[in-house]
């Protein structure tokens, strides 16, 4: 080798001047060279190949922590719908392990109801080259449940690398859940503002007809008695007629008392606030001898203290409560007797409507059609108090709403 590279690197080498042992000697060289060549070129294939391989293991590594870690799972499926590759992910989100789901078909995880849908997509996905889809499904879990599942899907079958159709799955179930109570909440906040307004209405009408026929029938009757006076005043002065005409100013006098009275009633049952004026022991009080009037119930009230103070919303969230309970009892339970009890503790209130009629089973207090009940539960989170209904067939039902008191503030 050194000589070679000695005659290599002399330029001047004379092949004519050399005798046949250089010649031969020369050949010896270069052959010996060329086998040290090969030699390390060997060694080179076999240090590229061993990088490429590290390579390929680093990158099957990443590709493999990126597709366990991911919340998504990766499918591969062939044209007729076998799975030739899903990632791992797949055991975390459906309970598969991946070696059970390749190999089978795809659409064996499919809801049966999204199976039609899904083959007919499927079939226009794999017709185009490239095409992608955006497409949500319900799959089944292995432990039975149902999980919404939306989907990125890519024909790559003419692709030879991957030589399938790849899809992008990710679970949408908590997404369609929320989704689907926020409708439902809508739809009972819209039934709550109609059932508002219808009562609004109702309260108007039945104030208007209290006016019209309690107050206008007095006024009426007044304006008569005052014609009447008018005229006696035009005949002479007599005895007799200053008579009458005292007993008229008497009666009068007592229309126009009842009259007032009337009036401050009706402006009480328009005026919500005077919650805040009477307290709730004293509104509930007044509200219970209507009921009484109206009704063939006989109603207890007790409230300990007697006069309870709580703030407006307090005061006005129960009072509803107790508005929605007793329109119920008188509209449901057929009850005979009812009794209202507020009761003050240090830290709490409790209040309680029991009655003693039909009772209902617990699958009806509670359906979402109708809104009393639900109303109730709302008005009572809305304070920050518990609501609690128990029911017994034939025995009655009671509510019970404790409300958290604060602490009184000592100076
Ligand atoms: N005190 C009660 N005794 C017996 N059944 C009752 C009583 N209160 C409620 N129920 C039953 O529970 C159901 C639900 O009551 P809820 O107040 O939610 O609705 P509703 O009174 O039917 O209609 P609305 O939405 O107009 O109030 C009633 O239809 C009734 O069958
Ligand atoms: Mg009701």
């Amino acid at each position: 080798m050194d000589n070679l590279k000695s005659n290599k690197n002399n330029d001047n080498v004379n092949i004519e001047t050399m005798t046949q042992d250089d010649i031969r000697h020369l050949i010896q060289n270069l052959q010996t060279y060329q086998i040290e060549l090969e030699l390390k070129n060997e060694e080179l294939r076999n240090i590229r190949s061993e990088l490429t391989k590290e390579k390929l293991k680093k990158d099957e590594a990443f590709f493999k922590e990126l597709t366990e870690n991911s919340s998504d799972i990766i499918v591969v499926v062939n044209k007729t719908g076998i799975i030739t590759y899903v990632s791992s992910s797949v055991e975390r989100l459906l309970g598969y392990k991946p070696e059970e789901m390749i190999g089978q078909n795809a659409y064996k995880y499919i809801h049966p109801a999204d199976i039609p849908r899904s083959i007919l997509d499927f079939g226009k996905a794999i017709l185009t080259k490239d095409h992608s889809v955006t497409n949500s499904f319900h799959i089944l879990h292995k432990d039975g449940s149902v999980r919404t599942l939306e989907g990125f899907g890519k024909n790559l079958l003419d692709n030879p690398d991957i030589s399938g159709f790849i899809m992008n799955i990710h679970d949408i179930s908590e997404r369609k859940q929320v989704e689907s109570s926020l409708t439902t909440s809508k739809r009972i906040l819209q039934k709550l503002r109609e059932r508002l307004q219808t009562v609004v209405d109702k309260e108007r009408t039945r104030i208007a007809r209290e006016i019209h026929d309690d107050v206008g029938q007095s006024l009426t009757g007044l304006s008569m008695d005052l014609a009447l006076l008018r005229r006696e005043l035009d005949k002479p002065d007599t005895k007799s007629v200053r008579s009458l005409i005292g007993v008229k100013l008497n009666e009068m006098n007592c229309a126009v008392s009842l009259l007032v009275g009337r009036v401050r009633e009706i402006a009480t049952q328009l005026r919500l606030e005077v919650l805040d004026d009477l307290g709730l022991s004293a509104a509930i009080r007044w509200k219970i001898r209507e009921f009484d009037e109206r009704t063939q119930i006989r109603y207890r009230f007790k409230s300990n203290p007697r006069d309870i103070s709580l703030n407006s919303k307090q005061n006005s969230f129960l009072f509803r409560i107790f508005m929605e309970a007793m329109t119920n009892i008188v509209r449901h339970a057929k009850a005979q007797n009812v009794e209202i009890i507020l009761e003050q503790k240090p830290l709490l209130l409790k209040f309680q409507i029991i009655d003693d009629g039909k009772g209902s089973p617990k699958k009806i207090l509670e359906s979402s059609k109708s809104l009393g009940i639900y109303s109730m539960k709302e008005y009572a989170k809305t304070i920050g108090a518990r609501l609690n209904i128990s029911s017994h067939l034939r025995k009655g039902t009671s509510i019970t709403v404790e409300l958290p008191l604060e602490k009184p503030k000592h100076d």
